[in-house]
């Protein structure tokens, strides 16, 4: 009798709480985690009515005016980005018909051949409209972007060139991990090994040149286009050229995590585990895991912080503990989700410029976007919240 007892009530929660469980609006969910999607949705729901005929995508909220971007802005595909994944979050068809909207938006990115960040540009918007959709108009922009991109590989040096301006020869710089993403991903798409091949390269040789041996890394290598030698290495973005410039090392980690996942190869996987080693345990990692700008800034605890640092290092953090299986990972990135989700680092209601978090830092060195939103934070946010969901399941 007690057994048919338990099994009813068992029965009854069971119907209760399942369709709660599949709900994009889970009241099983934690507190801080409803938080940040509903106010992610408020934000962006406003952001969608301001921006709506544009024809540009913000960017950042500097000086009291948000800055909108182009296609030919490395940041414009973030937004775009973060309304497919804001769909994904609560299942609201506004966001995916915004998604829809702004990713063409960046269209004219796929003939671009002067830039490597068409990864950056084209994979949030249009690589996860197609994840989402299939509309085969978007898969035909990603390989043409990818077509584009890899124009940029150079054999002898065996890696895609960064930037075509400056005093550099071929300048490398470790962000440009992120575009391989691309690379793997219409490789795949269109089994085209030289894609792939090519990706696989400028890992190995940013293992090899960019990291020192405490699994820090350079943010720019410079390479001798004809020998393939390496000339120089230094920083653009952080305190010095042996300075551990914060959003290098999360894209770093993100980036042999993501390689990891798309090739398989453990050496990618070890790469991704002593960085994170390096980033967990560093001395001056503040108590709730939100990165300074640079790791070795002059003035810590009195720098300015970069959240997109946090965002991303969040979001490879939940992937590699889904590989490594190390609790330590999740616990983490769960932190540092928590700890955005707080006043602090959340905006309220129509502030921010609409964006949905505060406090990250563009470029220091040349006092560009300090403590200010920035559109990859939110973007890594909402990516890392979806990891965080998918994971706990
Ligand atoms: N990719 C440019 C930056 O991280 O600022």
């Amino acid at each position: 009798m007690i057994k048919v007892k338990r099994f009813l009530i068992s029965l009854l929660l069971f119907i209760f709480l399942f369709p709660f469980s599949l709900s994009p609006k889970n009241p099983m969910r934690e507190k801080w985690l409803q938080k940040a999607i509903t106010r992610s949705e408020v934000q962006l729901s406003a952001a969608i009515k301001q921006f709506n005929d544009s024809n540009k995508n913000p960017r950042t909220y500097e000086n009291g005016k948000v800055i909108l971007v182009s296609y030919k802005d490395w940041t414009s595909g973030f937004f775009p980005g973060s309304l497919w994944y804001l769909f994904e979050l609560t299942g609201d068809k506004k966001f995916e018909n915004a998604a829809k909207h702004f990713t063409t938006f960046v269209s004219n990115a796929q003939f671009r051949t002067n830039t490597h960040d068409l990864g950056f540009i084209l994979n949030c918007s249009y690589g996860n409209g197609f994840r989402i959709t299939q509309n085969p108009e978007y898969k035909t922009v990603l390989i043409n972007g990818a077509n584009s991109l890899i124009r940029r590989f150079n054999s002898k040096v065996g890696c895609i060139k960064s930037w075509d301006f400056g005093n550099w020869q071929y300048p490398v710089i470790i962000d440009n991990m992120m575009n391989l993403e691309f690379l793997m991903n219409v490789g795949k798409m269109t089994n085209n090994s030289l894609m792939m091949n090519a990706a696989i390269s400028h890992s190995n040789k940013t293992m090899k040149n960019h990291f020192r041996s405490d699994f820090s890394c350079f943010h720019l290598v410079d390479y001798d286009s004809i020998s393939g030698n390496v000339l120089h290495k230094q920083t653009v973005q952080g305190f010095s050229d042996n300075s551990s410039w914060a959003r290098g090392q999360s894209w770093a980690l993100y980036g042999f995590t993501m390689m990891y996942r798309e090739t398989g190869k453990v050496e990618y996987l070890h790469q991704a585990e002593k960085i994170a080693s390096f980033l967990l345990n560093h001395p001056r990692l503040p108590k709730d895991k939100i990165p300074y700008w640079d790791y070795d800034a002059p003035n810590i605890p009195n720098e300015p912080r970069d959240v997109s640092a946090a965002t991303i290092m969040a979001s490879a953090l939940i992937e590699l503990c889904s590989f490594s299986n190390n609790s330590e990972y999740f616990n983490t990135a769960a932190l540092i989700l928590k700890n955005l989700s707080s006043d602090k680092y959340l905006a309220k209601k129509g502030e921010n410029g609409l964006f949905i978090l505060k406090h990250s830092t563009g470029n220091y060195p040349a006092k560009s976007e300090i403590d200010v939103p920035l559109s990859y934070a939110d973007y890594y946010f909402l990516e890392a919240l979806q990891r965080y969901i998918k994971y706990k399941k």
